[in-house]
């Protein structure tokens, strides 16, 4: 499974690719106005900045909803960097806008999936990712991961290549679901990955072989 960090802050994607985990980031217009980022040239040189930082996948949003809007930005962002990814929202003329990129050889993640009809339209375009928001879905009481399991066995009924990428996680057990109802990818928040670092018997078992190296000195 690929992990990717979900955010535009150069902190927490450096912090990220230390931890030597990373194989991407995706990004979209609400985490690049988190960090203050506003004006083309300025967003330009954020991609460029977050793809210094990491070798994977870097997805970048389009703002565009017209399919020729679409095309004409998807073409600009994929022209910043080798490792940008176009993210082209789950609408119709998203749909047609993913044809043309795939017949086009351009990687697209397909954002603001809530449905397996979405998730299935868009590996029928031929999307590289899709982006079903797991969190989201949680908070309005229905099942985020029951989404992930559903899209798993409709794409391994037909082998859509098209990669999983559970979004909107919200904390660690939401990743630990993902690997083992098999998404793809997840993409998180740097806490939520760093919780997989956390057991009590690993503090404790360490405090103790410390404590017995440092009786023996
Ligand atoms: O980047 C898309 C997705 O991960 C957004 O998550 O937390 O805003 O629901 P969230």
């Amino acid at each position: 499974m690929k992990f990717f960090i979900d955010t535009a802050n150069l902190d927490q994607i450096a912090e990220a690719q230390q931890l030597g985990c990373l194989d991407g980031v995706t990004t979209n217009p609400s985490l690049m106005a988190k960090e203050g980022i506003k004006g083309n040239q300025n967003v330009i040189n954020h991609y460029k900045a977050i793809c210094d930082i990491v070798t994977g996948d870097v997805s970048a949003e389009v703002i565009s909803v017209d399919y020729q809007g679409i095309i004409n930005e998807g073409k600009a962002l994929v022209e910043i960097h080798p490792q940008i990814v176009v993210k082209v929202p789950m609408i119709e003329q998203g749909v047609r806008a993913l044809r043309y990129f795939s017949d086009h050889g351009i990687r697209t993640n397909c954002t603001l999936v809530f449905s397996v009809g979405q998730a299935l339209l868009a590996a029928k375009a031929g999307a590289t990712y899709v982006s079903p928001f797991i969190g989201r879905l949680d908070d309005i009481s229905t099942d985020g991961l029951g989404l992930i399991e559903e899209i798993r066995e409709v794409y391994d009924n037909y082998g859509f290549q098209t990669e999983i990428l559970a979004a909107s996680i919200r904390h660690t057990m939401h990743i630990v679901n993902c690997a083992k109802i098999g998404a793809d990818v997840i993409t998180s928040p740097l806490s939520a990955i760093k919780g997989l670092l956390k057991h009590p018997l690993t503090d404790i078992g360490l405090e103790k072989f410390l404590s017995d190296h440092r009786k023996s000195q």
